[in-house]
């Protein structure tokens, strides 16, 4: 694999993304209009590898990020090439070298429309449409469907074990690690159903604002109201929901809560089926992040 890379004038080799100060991830997700503020570059850095393109004198020109997830799947992200160096090779030639890091693991992202063409080109494939909505939540909420269970707040020093099974179902593999350092700067509410909990969702600062997700559950209703026990604290304040969910109940009411759909990107996966909803089972009705799909 090549490391070193000419785009323009600039002679760019490949550092580990570690080895940048987070101030420099943060110039360069601005360049592309990405709302990630440098907490959440730390967070991102915790909970993955990467590389970044650097020049001569240290200047980052590009990143791309991919995050283990159980022993055989890792999802990819931060894929970025600055404006300035566009269209050169880049963003294939940081590709090529997370693929080669992430070896024969199957694999899952996010592709916004300007990396799309890369990633088929790449061997990816289609899978669904993820609804990035946002906007200032609205102060009264919509009216909320019947709630069938007990909704609690987990503490902060509790019982993930059973939220990451839970997950685990809905997603398809264990990331136990992602949840438990995610649920460091999280509120998370359970629903609960006979004693077993059966949805539960999180919310944190990000980027702008706060983004609400994961978010798991069996059935819209239960989703709108594991979202709603965020939504309700953060009134006037400017909130995020990935979903999947094109309409229905739990996308109209997102809706009327205030977010509306900002842009939409493409699950696409290489490897074994990334998506499999079972009828009933725990399904995905909030990302976590577009990185970790
Ligand atoms: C997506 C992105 C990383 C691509 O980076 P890049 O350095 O421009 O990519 P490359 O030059 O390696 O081009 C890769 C492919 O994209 C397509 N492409 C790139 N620039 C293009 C252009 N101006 N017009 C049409 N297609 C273009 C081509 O298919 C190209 O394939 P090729 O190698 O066969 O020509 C970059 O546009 C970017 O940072 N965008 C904003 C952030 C973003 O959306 N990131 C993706 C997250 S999933």
């Amino acid at each position: 694999m090549q490391r070193s890379v000419r785009l323009k004038s600039f002679e760019l080799v490949a550092r580990d993304i570690n080895d940048v100060d987070v101030d420099l991830l943060h110039a360069l997700s601005i360049s592309v209009r990405w709302p990630h503020r440098p907490k959440d570059w730390d967070l991102l850095r915790r909970a993955g590898h990467g590389i970044v393109a650097v020049d001569g004198i240290g200047r980052v020109f590009g990143s791309a990020m991919w995050f283990p997830q159980g022993d055989d799947f890792a999802t990819i992200g931060l894929v970025i090439t600055t404006p300035r160096a566009q269209a050169q090779g880049g963003g294939r030639w940081l590709m090529d070298q997370v693929l080669e890091q992430c070896g024969d693991r199957n694999l899952a992202l996010n592709a916004t429309h300007a990396a799309y063409p890369l990633y088929v080109s790449l061997g990816f494939t289609n899978e669904a449409i993820v609804y990035m909505r946002q906007g200032q939540v609205q102060q009264t909420l919509p009216p909320l469907p019947v709630l069938d269970g007990e909704l609690s707040e987990l503490p902060s020093s509790g019982r993930l074990g059973e939220i990451t099974e839970l997950d685990a179902r809905a997603f398809g593999t264990n990331r136990a690690r992602l949840l438990a350092l995610l649920s460091e700067d999280a509120s998370i509410a359970t629903l609960s159903r006979g004693g077993e909990v059966v949805g539960y969702s999180m919310c944190r600062e990000f980027g702008r604002g706060h983004v609400i997700g994961p978010t798991i559950a069996r059935n819209d209703q239960d989703a709108v109201h594991l979202t709603a026990v965020h939504l309700k604290k953060l009134a006037g304040r400017f909130a995020r929901v990935d979903t999947r969910e094109k309409d229905g109940v739990f996308a109209e009411f997102l809706q009327q809560s205030g977010l509306g759909i900002a842009e939409t990107v493409t699950t696409m996966s290489k490897g074994r089926r990334f998506l499999n909803r079972e009828s009933n089972g725990p399904w995905v009705y909030g990302l976590a992040s577009h990185a970790w799909s």
